[in-house]
Order: C-alpha cells, then structure tokens, then sequence
C-alpha cells in the first residue's frame, strides 16, 4: 500500500507527480503530499484525504520546480492526518523523504536521533529516514565506500543500510537539487526513462504516459536519477549495469474509456481476459493439450497440494481446490497466507505449495511463501523449487520468490475490488487442475477436449450473461440501496462464490453481508433471516441443484426475499425465487465462472446507486503490503 512517485527532468514536476499519484490512488488514499525543490528550498504541501484535496490545496502554489517526489498514503503507523502524510522533512527542513512499506526498527532509530536533538513532527516510522539521512550528510563516514562522488547519494545509502523492514523510498534534498534517490527492499518500485527526463513509482501506469522504458529495481538496488541519466547501484554501493524494457502497456490502458468507473470496465473487460486465457494455456496440439511450461518434477510424485492466499485470491483458491481433488484425485488444502504463517500444517515430502495473488505483493502470501522455502531447504526435499505462484505480475516480488509462475493474464486491475483477475484466476485454476489430471491420467482424453471446448464457448456466454443483467440488476440495486443484511449461499464449487459475492457487496457498498454454504444455513445464521434479509442463491444444475433449491425454500420460508443466479429459462427456478438474475446454462464445473458475474454487477450497482467511490472504497488498498 502508499504509492510513491518522483520526477526529475525538464518540465513542471508538480503536475506529473500529481498525474502520477492519480494512477496510484489504488494503493492508498487517506492523504497525500508532494515536495519540489525550487530556489534552494523544499516546497513541501500535503492534504488530508483524497488528492484532490491537495490538488485543490497547489493551486495557489507557483510551480516551476523540475525535480520533485509525491506520495498517497494508507495509514499503517499514525492516524491519517496531515501531520502524519508524506514526504516527511528533517529537522533543517532540507531533506524529504516519501516511503511506501514499514521501517521495522524506527523506534529504536527514533530513540536515537532525538537524544542527538532531532526534531519529530509526525507518529510515523518513515521520519526517521530524513532525519538519519541529514545526519550522515552532517557527520558524513571517514571514507567514501561507494562507487559514486555523490555525497547526498552517500548519505542516503548510509542511511538505507541502516533500515530494518520492507521499503521502496524517494528522496530529494534542497542542497542537491539535480539529484533523486530511489531505495528499493522488498516493495514494489520502477524507474522510466524518457527524454531528459527520469521518473520513478510503485507502479507503471503512473509513468506510462511519459514514457514506456522502464527498469525495474530489485531488492538491494538503489538508483540515483538526475537530469542526465540514471545510475544503479547496491547497497554496498557497488554500481550495477542494467538495461530498461519496454513495456507492454498503453496510456489508454489506465483510462475508464466511457465507463462510470474501473470496476465496471473491468467486470466487462472479462471476456477478453477468459479469451487471453484460453489463447496462453490451451494448444490444438492433441498430445500436449495444456501448455503451462511447468517442469516434470512438479507433477512426479505429487502426494499434496498446499495453497495460499488471502482474500478474493483465497476465493478462487477455494474453487482451485474442488477442481484439482475432483479432477486430478489429489488432496488439496486451502490456507489463508495470515494463518498460515503463524500455524503451519505438516510439510510433507512431495507437497506441491502454490501462492495466489493477483498483485504479488501481498506481504501475509509472500512472508508464508518466504517461511515455506525454508522450510523446504530444512528438510531437504527431493524437488526443493516446488513452489508455484498465480499471479496477475509476474515482474512482482512473487516472480522472484517462486520457482515457476502461472502468469494469469488479467490485464491491469485499477478498481481496488478484484473482479476480472478473480475470473483469470480461475482460468489458471481450470489449467492446472486439467494440466495435473491429465498428466496422471485421471481423466479420459475425451473427458478432457470436453471441458476445454465447453471452456471455449464461456467468452460469449459471459458476453450473453453481462448483457442479460443490465436492467435487471440497477432494478434490483434501486430496491436494495436501503438494505443492511445480505446473506448470499451456494453449494459445491459455487459455495466460494457465495463466499466472494459477500465479500465484493461488503466491499463497495459497505452492506454487512455473509456467505455460507446453503446447507450449513439451518446450523445457525437461518436465526438472521426475516422480510428485511435478502437471500442470493447460486442454484445450477448438477450434483447439488435439488439440495440448494430445498435450501433456498427454507430461506424464503422465513420470509426473506430470494434472488436466484440460476440458469436462463429455468422453470423450476422461476417457481421458488422471487428475483432471478438468469446465466447460461453451462456444466456445474465451469459455472463460477459465470454465477460470478451477477454478483459482481449486484455489489457494482448497489454502491453506484448509494453514490459510493466504488473504484476506491473506505479503508482498502489495492495491494496489501503490510502484515
Ligand atoms: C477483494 C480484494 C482483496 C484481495 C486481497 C489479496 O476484492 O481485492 O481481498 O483479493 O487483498 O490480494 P492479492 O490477490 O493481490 O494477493
């Protein structure tokens, strides 16, 4: 969470930081600042809240400076006032820094620095840096350890080597304003390269429009941008040579294109993403029908299956689970990364650990994978890199971390609320469960084109489910604006989409809403239902359609109003519910692929219709990087 931004270059800084921030408004949004230097000063403006807050507040500002940083914060240490946002100045009011993660030992670094008389301004553990930086610049090391004459560079490095935690830092000082240091250890942080011009960000889409070359810094790695180039070195101070990519992303990538918001581009971008899927893991080739470039060693042998994840990523967990017992016959278990961590189960020898996480930097997923490959490495296992992680960036810290990456090619995701990566997700999912069964022979060749076919067609019938909701579900949003209960059931593998159609309703609309499975119901929550209580069922036919159908009587039995993601025209369905938001009629295997989409839509309208900012709910950020 926070996003970080800097510029040095040519142009105006403060309106490429504040652009540049609007792009990384998913990763934070209780205040937001930014610091130019201009004449031998820092000009440093901050605001509570969302940044058009401080848009408003730099209008009266001039603003001429070229070189500056800018930050959008998610509080974690200091409650979200302006005295706590960034960038965070020394005591002389010469250095400022803007951080991005947590600064694990600032206490005692904060004990220190005040006994040497600095002044504290904020509760925040990123003021420490300013502050030990100003004091290597005062009581700069006898000798000059590092390959580069820079003493501001040096000073910072100093500082860096000093920092416990995980942090992607910008720095700009008044006494060196034609230079900008960017610190990155173990959260997200990118370099652009333009025309005499360098940026630097969490995140690409806050550079994409200037420019496409960027390079992305590794753990350890710290870059001194100026106004004629970049310079990469380590933490020792060592330089490195390193070349930028190019980017695969367009400015228009990062725009809504004509829709009200992110989230309801992205739930209509879905097709697209399934059809990316379908093109990336599945072949014409009848003798290697699956192409996900997994080594042998990860389907030799395989006793166990452990996945971790959090959140929606923990949803489609969920479904990977019912996929791969069912169809590959080998047992599964589903953990949140947070528990986890704290409470192993058994690592058994041929256990297959996979980390799912949409951004890849998410700091429960990633610390439980970190803890899982040493574990590994204690045991000695025969095939040590059995670690696999899903995710939507595979350039992520998740990239570095695991032996092998099923990329899931969602695109970029900006509303905060995951709704098409969710669905690549399951793509990878269906992959890898077809992948597993297929090399173990638990699955007839015939079985196999079935459900690769049947996947083929789920592209349009997204398309013919979107278009079949629209009126319905602002219809059902008008009813439901007011409502503050939602219990949402499904059985089988559409429990984790009852399960994901709470969490998205909680999410944007801030209703109270629960998933179960529709069977556990009379064990309890049936005490919650009455006329104020709206029950969503996910019925499709299959192995538990009767059993969900009797369930949702009981629901309605207690007078809730019953909404149904059943299949188009189906009559008995039509008989039971009292709203019914119709899907196609596809096989019980491939359906939360589909039952998802209403849900998605329901969430979306329902917080559109209470004016909600739904790309950016209270309290959330897009990618959670701290514990
Ligand atoms: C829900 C949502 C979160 C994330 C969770 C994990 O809409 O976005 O619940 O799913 O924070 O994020 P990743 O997948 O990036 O690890």
């Amino acid at each position: 969470m926070c996003g970080i931004v800097g510029y040095i270059g040519t142009q105006a800084a403060t309106e490429i930081l504040l652009s540049g921030l609007e792009k990384l408004e998913y990763r934070g949004y209780d205040s937001a600042g930014i610091a130019t230097i201009w004449e031998g000063e820092v000009n440093c403006v901050r605001a509570k809240g969302k940044l058009h807050n401080l848009r408003s507040k730099l209008e009266a500002v001039e603003a001429p400076a070229q070189i500056g940083i800018g930050h959008t914060r998610w509080a974690t240490h200091g409650k979200p006032e302006e005295y706590n946002a960034h960038p965070h100045m020394d005591t002389a009011m010469r250095v400022a820094v803007v951080q991005n993660g947590i600064i694990e030992n600032y206490r005692e670094l904060r004990q220190d620095l005040k006994q040497k008389g600095y002044v504290f301004r904020s509760e925040t553990d990123t003021e420490v840096i300013p502050h030990l930086i100003a004091e290597f610049l005062k009581n700069p090391p006898s000798s000059q350890l590092a390959q580069c004459s820079s003493p501001f560079f040096e000073a910072v490095r100093q500082a860096v080597n000093k920092l416990k935690g995980a942090f992607a830092i910008a720095c700009v000082c008044a006494d060196f304003p034609d230079e900008l240091i960017a610190i990155r250890q173990q959260a997200p942080l990118v370099i652009g390269f333009g025309q005499g011009e360098f940026f630097c960000a969490s995140d690409t889409p806050a550079i994409v429009s200037h420019t496409r070359a960027v390079l992305t810094l590794e753990n350890g790695e710290m870059a001194r941008l100026t106004p004629l180039g970049v310079e990469i070195y380590n933490f020792a101070g060592d330089r490195l040579k390193k070349q930028p990519r190019l980017l695969n992303l367009s400015p228009m990538m990062v725009e809504k294109q004509g829709f009200k918001h992110f989230m309801l581009k992205e739930i209509y971008e879905q097709p697209g993403v399934v059809r990316a899927c379908l093109e990336a893991y599945f072949t014409n080739d009848i003798n290697a029908p699956i192409n996900l470039s997994l080594p042998a060693e990860f389907y030799d042998d395989l006793e166990q299956i452990q996945i971790l994840a959090c959140g929606t990523s923990w949803h489609a967990a969920l479904i990977g689970k019912y996929l791969i017992e069912q169809l590959a016959g080998i047992p599964t278990q589903v953990q949140y990364a947070s528990e986890f961590r704290y409470a192993p189960s058994p690592l058994t020898a041929n256990t297959l650990t996979i980390g799912v996480t949409q951004s890849g930097e998410t700091a429960d997923t990633l610390a439980a994978l970190a803890m899982e490959k040493e574990r590994r490495s204690a045991l000695e296992l025969k095939y040590q890199p059995r670690l696999l992680g899903i995710t939507n960036r595979p350039e992520s810290t998740l990239g570095e971390m695991v032996s092998q990456i099923i990329n899931i090619h969602g695109g970029l995701e900006i509303g905060v609320a995951a709704t098409k990566t969710f669905i690549a997700q399951l793509m990878a999912f269906y992959a890898l469960a077809l992948d597993l069964a297929y090399r173990r022979q638990t699955i007839s060749p015939d079985k196999l084109e079935d459900i690769i076919n049947s996947l083929r067609q789920i592209p349009k019938e997204i398309e013919a489910t979107l278009e079949r909701q629209e009126n319905l579900i602002e219809q059902l949003a008008h009813d439901f604006a007011e409502t503050t209960d939602f219990i949402f059931v499904g059985r089988g593998i559409n429990f984790p989409i009852a399960l994901e159609g709470a969490l998205k309703l909680k999410e944007v609309s801030y209703i109270h809403a629960e998933g179960y499975p529709a069977g556990e119901m009379k064990h309890g929550p049936i005490a919650l239902l009455d006329a104020k209580v709206p029950v969503v069922a996910i019925a499709m036919p299959g192995n538990v359609y009767e059993k969900v159908l009797s369930n949702a009587q009981e629901a309605k039995a207690r007078d809730s109003r019953l909404i149904g993601v059943t299949p188009v025209n189906d009559g008995e369905a039509a008989e039971i519910f009292n709203d019914l938001l119709p899907v196609s009629n596809v096989d019980e295997l491939l359906s939360p692929i589909l039952t998802v989409i209403p849900l998605q839509l329901l969430a979306y309208h329902i917080a559109a219709r209470r004016g909600l900012d739904v790309d950016q709910p209270r309290n959330l950020a897009k990618s959670v990087t701290v514990e």
